[in-house]
């Protein structure tokens, strides 16, 4: 189960790792108009939704609860409201029906869902989760064992996509829009900044980008030439032109974690990893470093709850959760390299 955010989801997993359903539940429409989530919104909305959601990925799975093994849920990192939502339905089966409880780690989930795309052991490597909430690079030593090396300073990229879709007069969530925008748009329109690109930190920063994105929209204050006005061409440039740095930044610090780590597999995943330009721009990092990419499959890029197969990681680890387990809404658990490989 999977109540993170702004999606309620549940899948049925056989411990094979196949998908024997995925079902989401969006709550796209009900945040569109504020530009972003709000969360006492996203609470209640979960709350409608997941035993509905829950009923309909075991009827689509053809299994019945007296099938069900195991019980994995997302507990860390999210809003406090969704998460508790997800949980508490989670503790309530696993009481019921005398089965294990799995706390997922979203971030772990998010590239786990690289390892349900992939034909092979998509571990140890580079990891980068690239969603609305985060911007993190990991070594991975194992599914369920990260050690950060860089992470946003400021907004997650994502969120950078959903905050200049905004000012772009684009709806929420704005990366989809901004990405379709883009297409008829030049890339090299404007010369948007790519911090941190240089510097040997692997870590991002999106809000220098994000006020040069408004600047080059509405004026920068004070200053006595207008930029163009708004046009529809104007606006794809400005979309392209914002997506080319985002991507060039991204494709970058990948490069220098693997170059860093000596990792031959580079995995990604999170919502901004549905990105075309950006899949395309990996896909040539990866030609030219010679390294195994998996990009997570676009429909688990996105919240989803199939990406909670990594709890079999856990089940087959012994990492069993206590029923008096609490959510966390902050990020933890990203345990540290136990040892050199
Ligand atoms: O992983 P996700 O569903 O939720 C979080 O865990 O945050 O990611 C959602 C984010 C949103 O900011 C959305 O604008 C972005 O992923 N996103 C995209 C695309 N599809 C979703 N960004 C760029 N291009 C896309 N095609
Ligand atoms: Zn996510």
């Amino acid at each position: 189960m999977e109540s993170s955010c702004d999606e309620t989801a549940a899948a049925v997993i056989n411990q094979d790792r196949q998908v024997l359903s995925s079902i989401v539940a969006t709550q796209h429409d009900l945040h569109e108009r504020f530009g972003g989530v709000v969360p006492e919104i996203a609470s209640r909305a979960h709350v409608e939704r997941i035993l509905p959601v829950i009923d309909e990925a075991l009827r689509q799975a053809g299994a019945t609860l007296d099938q069900v093994g195991a019980i994995a849920v997302a507990t860390n990192p999210g809003l406090v409201g969704s998460l508790l939502v997800g949980l508490t339905a989670a503790k309530t089966l696993s009481m019921v029906l005398g089965v294990p409880l799995l706390a997922v780690n979203h971030i772990e989930a998010h590239l786990y869902a690289c390892q349900i795309a992939a034909r092979r052991n998509a571990f140890p490597a580079v990891g980068l989760v690239v969603s609305g909430g985060h911007t993190n690079l990991y070594d991975c030593t194992s599914p369920v064992d990260f050690e950060l090396l860089g992470s946003t300073t400021d907004d997650a990229a994502g969120e950078a996509f959903d905050k200049v879709a905004q000012v772009l007069g684009l709806e929420y969530p704005g990366g989809p829009l901004i990405e379709q925008v883009a297409r008829n748009g030049s890339p090299t329109a404007i010369a948007f900044p790519r911090t941190f690109l240089n510097e040997a930190r692997l870590d991002f920063s999106f809000s220098g980008l994000k006020t040069a994105v408004l600047y080059a929209a509405r004026g920068t204050p004070g200053a006595r030439v207008q930029p163009p006005p708004l046009t529809t061409q104007r606006i794809a440039d400005i979309a392209a032109s914002f997506q080319a740095a985002v991507v060039d930044v991204l494709v970058g610090k990948c490069e220098q974690a693997v170059d860093r780590t000596g990792r031959s597999t580079l995995l990604v995943g999170g919502g901004v990893a549905a990105n075309g330009c950006f899949r395309k721009a990996l896909e040539e990092l990866a030609d030219r470093k010679q390294i195994d990419l998996i990009i997570a499959p676009r429909e688990y890029c996105t919240d989803n709850a199939a990406m909670g197969a990594i709890g079999w990681e856990l089940w087959e680890r012994g990492r069993f959760a206590p029923l008096d387990i609490d959510v966390t809404p902050g990020l933890v658990r990203m345990r540290a390299k136990l040892s050199p490989a």
